[in-house]
């Protein structure tokens, strides 16, 4: 499909943002290189440049065909895209020197404006930029100011140029989806074209013409994106010629197993099946404390096991081909997504798949969608709420949630707390760290305080609170272990109180996430603790930690403290970064 808006990108994490945003208007947009030729643009209505880290000055920074800026094709430019505009139809950009991150006030100054109409006085808006545009190119009406910024937004009309320093594609810029719609449906004129709902039809169609007189096979995660795209080739291809499989790895959730089974048989699915690769994966953890090297073994595994079952079940021959849940933003490499594509590809890469793929003999209806286009398309195939509105649950499953150690030693007690001698992840920065954890008995009452502790400390990664203990923090220790049946399953077990009661108190639809960790410091009869790490995020890559209502947390530690080889409860106070979401 012709996107009627091409979104360039320029390495920002929310350029697929813009485009999803766009997509809320009805209007179908995609994402390209930010140097894509102009040539190649022309046949979009209008396009928009997205912000990115860079700097117009530094060298090799992401830039676009300046003839794009005098095709006649309208153009907005976001934070850097709108330097990069100014930069190139000289106007002047300075360096920032500390940058502005955050909220601000925005002065509409000039009425009237295509860009800003119906949007008046002052507004909030959310800023994140170092540079900034200090004065317009020749020809450029400033349209509004912030107190650091004499150019927030600009236009040229009969250019049909467009700028704004500030992002209106994140929902803390209240009037930024005026704003886009002004652009895209007034200045662009696009007409609306985009139903994901209304897509199933097409969809189908679509399966049936590349998949021929072929059958497709899946394997399926239970997870949304792989069911929705599994059930489109099942209207489309009929219950024999759809095979799936799932694979038990022993690192599930309780009850997911038959779940999934449960799923797939009220689809109306004949040839789904289920390996039981428990054994396998446990036995290979066996040992293990790196959490770099757990993720490394399990990704082998699954692939040894792919690889037997295409083997045995014949799905390398001609008739067969592979089908994929793959989604939109898992198919570019752009900036702010290529750690998610790192993350994913050890599942979707092994070697028969890699050469399904090179053979063309691939299927991945949804690769043009976004995560809640998913949704909508698998609500119009009728499929279940539990299912759709699943939070994210992460490939390696538990073994990430169940943290090893390979050193035995007690907490530090230090001024405000204890430093756990274990090792959770952090992003500092592009990199990931592994350091330890300061716990506090009363932890700070803001969010912002927690921020300012992990800020002012580089020993640690994150800050939990204590919610209770069996004895006091100075009689337990961190213990050496690795993965075991009965670890997992003390974390299955607390994993299964903790959804129970969220569902119960309303509480799981108010977060994103809500990984449980176990970690290995209790006592000789209860040599493990629980993590409790809720958290609220639009795409995983920023989060930010969510409180628990006291009486819930009251109640899930009463529950998880009487659990077997249970010594504490904790709750992490994190944000991402500089956590990540994950404790591995
Ligand atoms: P982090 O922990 O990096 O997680 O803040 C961001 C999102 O990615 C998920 N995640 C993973 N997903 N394989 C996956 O398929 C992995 O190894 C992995 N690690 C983290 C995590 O659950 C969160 O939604």
């Amino acid at each position: 499909m012709q996107p009627q808006i091409t979104v360039l990108d320029a390495g920002g994490q929310y350029c697929h943002l813009i485009a999803r945003k766009v997509r809320e208007l009805g209007v179908y947009a995609a994402v390209a290189a930010s140097d894509t030729p102009a040539e190649k643009l022309r046949g979009s209505k209008g396009v928009i440049i997205s912000g990115g880290p860079s700097s117009v000055y530094d060298a090799g920074s992401p830039t676009i065909d300046p003839v794009l800026l005098a095709a006649g094709i309208p153009v907005l430019g976001i934070c850097y895209g709108q330097q990069l505009m100014a930069h190139l139809l000289g106007g002047q950009v300075d360096l920032g020197e500390h940058g502005e991150y955050g909220f601000a006030q925005l002065s509409i100054s000039a009425s009237p404006s295509a860009l800003c109409a119906g949007v008046h006085g002052r507004q909030q808006v959310w800023m994140s930029h170092r540079d900034l545009v200090v004065k317009p190119p020749p020809g450029f009406q400033v349209l509004a100011t912030t107190f650091t910024c004499p150019v927030a937004a600009m236009e040229s009309i009969s250019q049909k140029l467009y700028g704004v320093q500030f992002h209106p594609e994140v929902v803390h810029t209240p009037c930024g989806q005026t704003i886009l719609s002004n652009f895209v449906l007034g200045i662009c004129g696009c007409q609306p074209d985009w139903n994901p709902a209304g897509q199933v039809l097409a969809l189908e169609n679509q399966i049936r013409k590349t998949v021929g007189a072929r059958s497709v096979f899946f394997f399926v995660s239970g997870g949304v994106d792989s069911t929705v795209a599994y059930t489109l080739c099942l209207r489309a291809l009929g219950p024999e010629r759809v095979h799936g499989t799932y694979v038990d790895t022993g690192m599930m959730r309780e009850g997911e197993t038959d779940f999934v089974r449960q799923q797939f048989a009220g689809l109306g699915a004949r040839a789904f099946f289920i390996e039981d690769a428990r054994d396998l994966f446990v036995s290979a953890l066996a040992g293990v404390t790196d959490p770099e090297t757990k993720r490394h073994i399990i990704g082998e595994k699954f692939v040894d096991v792919q690889q037997r079952i295409l083997e045995s079940e014949h799905y390398s021959e001609d008739n067969w081909i592979l089908g994929q849940g793959t989604i939109y933003p898992d198919t570019i490499e752009s900036g702010g997504s290529a750690k998610a594509d790192l993350i994913k590809t050890h599942h979707n890469r092994v070697a028969g798949i890699q050469k399904l793929i090179d053979q063309g003999r691939v299927i991945e209806p949804l690769a043009n969608f976004y995560k809640d286009e998913v949704r909508a398309v698998g609500r119009e195939l009728g499929l279940a709420p539990e299912l759709l509105d699943r939070h994210p649950f992460p490939g390696p499953g538990l073994a990430i949630r169940c943290l090893c150690s390979d050193i035995e030693r007690k907490p530090d007690p230090i001024q405000d707390g204890w430093i756990i001698p274990i090792r959770s992840v952090g992003v500092q920065g592009d990199s990931r760290t592994y350091r330890p954890v300061l716990a506090l008995d009363t932890p700070p009452a803001s969010d912002e305080a927690a921020a300012a502790i992990i800020n002012r400390r580089q020993d640690v990664n994150r800050i939990v609170g204590v919610s209770r203990t069996c004895a006091p923090l100075s009689m337990l220790s961190v213990t050496r272990c690795s993965i075991t049946m009965q670890r997992l399953d003390r974390l299955r077990h607390a994993d299964a109180i903790v959804r129970k009661l969220s569902l119960e108190f309303g509480f799981d639809q108010r977060v994103w996430q809500f990984p449980v960790v176990l970690i290995p410091l209790g006592t000789n009869e209860r040599p493990d603790s629980i993590v409790l790490r809720p958290i609220e995020s639009v795409d995983g890559m920023t989060a930010r930690a969510v409180r628990l209502p006291d009486d819930l947390l009251e109640k899930m530690t009463d529950e998880l403290i009487q659990l077997e080889g249970v010594a504490g409860v904790f709750y992490d106070l994190t944000n991402k970064p500089p956590a990540t979401i994950e404790w591995e």
